[in-house]
């Protein structure tokens, strides 16, 4: 079968490399993709938002089934306009409809389900300018830190945390009043500050049945020793090595089994990823966001530990047959760690040529911010590669990025040389 990837980063080069690997394949086209995935498959020069772009695409190529890398096309309801249209009803697409995507699109309606289905997770009242006098109050009866989180998409900056109960609340009138973010922000969570470790789990759902796939811990900071800016994300390690049995356990009975059949009790259909992001706190899991695709970069860790032929899994996925799927996880730990461009995650330059992609090793380098110019690759974005390893333990395999790290060059290339060390 031919199958479309919608996006461009570490995410989709890596879903492409593994579906590359199936001999249920025919042909692979990446919108808009990378300079990595332009070895893999076809890149298709169009917006993943743009759906009328998309549909000629699907109609043009042939195309059987659809992969939604990032959340943007999902919450605009790229789903819901393939099964609206005659041509494409037949058409399989792995990620969920609008409803269902407001679990990452409104943290509002991602706590009202929490609430709802007895899901753990922080404490919580949402505000609009209209009870802004309300939410200084709230803030008033709150112990510091102050977590106010604008409800819509913000490019992952809508969360802020302060210390100093002022400047919260000048926080909270520059979302509500000033539209610090927009619409996003025309509503505010503000929420119980959670102390602990934070780790991501990922779930696949047919919308009966789910499987759990590997679990992975992120970097978002840029700083080592996790200080300074979010970033998208600057390495991960999968498996989580404080994940002990007994924690899996109360994700799977709190987290993971309310949260699908709270989907279902809501007759909110669901087939894609569901990526949970948690905090464990005194050995118990809260939750605190519902992402509706995979990580970037935990796909570049949790996927080349599928060992399944990914083609068929997204086949079981589709036609509701996932109870019976077999993913056959990989025992070896990987690591990833990410290259990106000096001054990420605020200004930084694009187009620099990248060195050193020729040197072979048995670590894989993932494109995420890459593009060619004259027969060279160059740099695109703020975040540039990642590379990931396997090993018997998540140290060995960074041990193997890192020196395969060495081979590689760019000007200003930047990376945390600390990723795992909390671990
Ligand atoms: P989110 O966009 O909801 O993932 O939030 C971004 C980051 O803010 C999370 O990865 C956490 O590090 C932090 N965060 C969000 N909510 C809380 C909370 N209730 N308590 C502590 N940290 C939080
Ligand atoms: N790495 C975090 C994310 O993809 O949202």
């Amino acid at each position: 079968m031919n199958i479309l990837i919608l996006g461009s980063g570490g995410r989709e080069h890596t879903l492409a490399y593994k579906l590359k690997q199936s001999k249920l394949l025919t042909k692979l086209f990446i919108a808009p993709g990378n300079a990595g995935t332009q070895q893999i498959g076809t890149n298709l020069a169009l917006n993943p938002t743009n759906f009328e772009a998309v549909k000629q695409a699907v109609l043009k190529y042939k195309i059987a089934l659809v992969v939604v890398g990032p959340e943007d096309p999902l919450v605009k309801g790229i789903h819901d306009f393939f099964l609206a249209d005659s041509a494409l009803k037949k058409v399989k697409v792995i990620g969920p409809q609008k409803m269902a995507a407001q679990l990452e699109g409104s943290k509002e309606f991602a706590k009202e389900f929490m609430m709802r289905h007895h899901i753990p997770t922080a404490k919580y009242q949402s505000f609009t300018l209209k009870t802004l006098a309300d939410g200084f109050r709230f803030l008033e009866g709150l112990n510091p830190p102050f977590v106010l989180k604008a409800d819509g998409l913000a490019a992952g900056k809508g969360v802020v945390i302060l210390n100093d109960l002022k400047q919260a609340k000048a926080e909270l009138s520059a979302m509500l009043a000033d539209k610090k973010f927009g619409d996003a922000s025309s509503k505010v969570v503000i929420e119980e500050f959670l102390d602990g470790i934070e780790m991501s789990c990922f779930v696949l759902t047919d919308g009966k049945n789910y499987l759990n796939l590997p679990n992975a811990k992120d970097y978002k900071r840029i700083g080592e020793g996790d200080k300074g800016l979010n970033t998208g994300g600057m390495g991960a390690v999968s498996p989580v090595p404080f994940a002990d049995e007994s924690f899996l356990d109360k994700i799977e009975e709190r987290i993971i089994k309310p949260t699908i059949n709270g989907l279902k009790q809501d007759a909110i259909p669901y087939v894609g990823f569901i990526f949970i992001g948690l905090i464990k706190v005194n050995n118990e899991p809260f939750v605190i966001e519902y992402n509706v695709r995979l990580g970037d970069p935990e796909t570049e860790v949790i996927l080349p530990r599928i060992n399944a032929d990914l083609v068929a899994l997204f086949q079981a996925t589709a036609n509701q047959q996932l109870a019976t799927f077999d993913l056959q996880i990989d025992k070896q730990s990987a690591a990833t760690v990410m290259l990106v461009a000096g001054g990420y995650p605020e200004t930084y330059k694009k187009g620099d040529v990248i060195a050193g992609l020729e040197h072979q090793s048995d670590s894989l380098v993932f494109h995420a911010g890459t593009s060619t110019n004259n027969h060279q690759i160059v740099t695109n974005g703020g975040r540039v590669l990642a590379v990931t390893s396997f090993g018997t333990d998540f140290k060995e395999a960074l041990k193997k990025s890192y020196r395969h790290i060495e081979h590689i060059h760019f000007e200003k290339m930047n990376y945390r040389k600390d990723i795992g060390g909390d671990l």
